[in-house]
């Protein structure tokens, strides 16, 4: 019995997808005397670290939100290092993604990318589609507001030309027109830095995921950190509105 099986019970206690919203590289870097660029550097080594990580524990799906739509109004200097690390992280982990039969995803406005960016992206993703292991999802240039924004008005412009009918704009059509359809509901959001508030992740996704936060920074987060955190999710009990009682008669059922 592993330890997050729990004997006896169908209670599903390993989360299929995990969203980590990776933050405190800038701190982390404070703190040493370090620019904030060799935070970001010691972020993306744990990047590395938690997607191994998770592909070994059995996550489905592992989203990372690298780059926020409000992101882009950072120093331009910290915009362009960070895009150059993000190419170098495509570049570097080539290799990783296809021998470990990872797939690959992305949320966000990629159009606002730099060239140099998308075109290893692009290979790579292109590359890594016939891989049907945990699928990463890179959230890049990502706003929860924006992509809701955008699927309401693809649903009202269907409705005006007479595509689709106003009832039919329910909540399956509307998650089905979220881009994160592809991948299992969001089971848990990680947060680290102390900080605890969402920054526009997930909005709709995140309506019924259990939220953990942690004062560890980015750049010391690894395996050991993901395992705590997937082991306070096994003890939570979801209930969906539902009264314990009912869970549990679910759950033994
Ligand atoms: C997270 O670390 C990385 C990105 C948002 C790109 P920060 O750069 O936000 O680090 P802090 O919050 O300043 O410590
Ligand atoms: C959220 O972190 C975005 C990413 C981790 C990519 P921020 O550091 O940008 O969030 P705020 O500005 O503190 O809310
Ligand atoms: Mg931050």
């Amino acid at each position: 019995m592993g330890p997050f099986m729990q004997h006896g019970q169908h209670r599903r206690t390993l989360p299929r997808h995990v969203a980590i919203i990776m933050d405190g590289n800038g701190r982390w870097a404070k703190r040493r005397g370090l620019d904030r660029i060799e935070g970001h550097k010691r972020g993306a080594d744990s990047v590395r670290a938690v997607v191994r990580a998770a592909r070994e524990m059995g996550l489905q799906a592992l989203t990372l939100y690298a780059f926020s739509s409000q992101n882009w109004e950072r120093p331009v200097e910290e915009v362009r290092r960070l895009m150059e690390l993000l190419r170098d992280y495509l570049i570097s982990e080539r290799d990783e993604i296809l021998q470990n039969n990872i797939r690959l995803s992305t949320v966000g406005a990629q159009d606002r990318l730099p060239q140099f960016v998308r075109d290893p992206l692009d290979a790579l993703m292109a590359d890594a589609a016939k891989n049907n292991g945990i699928t990463l999802c890179l959230a890049l240039s990502y706003g929860g507001r924006e992509a809701i924004v955008e699927a309401a008005q693809n649903f009202a412009q269907a409705v005006l030309q007479g595509e689709l009918r106003l009832q039919d704009v329910n909540e399956l059509a509307f998650s089905e027109a979220l881009s994160t359809h592809v991948l299992p509901p969001l089971d848990l959001v990680i947060r680290t830095s102390g900080e605890e508030r969402l920054s526009n992740f997930l909005l709709w996704e995140a309506a019924y995921a259990e939220l953990y936060f942690t004062d560890t920074l980015w750049p010391d987060f690894g395996r050991v950190e993901l395992g705590e955190a997937l082991s306070v999710y096994a003890s939570r009990e979801r209930r969906f509105g539902q009264t314990s009682e009912q869970v549990r008669l679910r759950a033994a059922k």
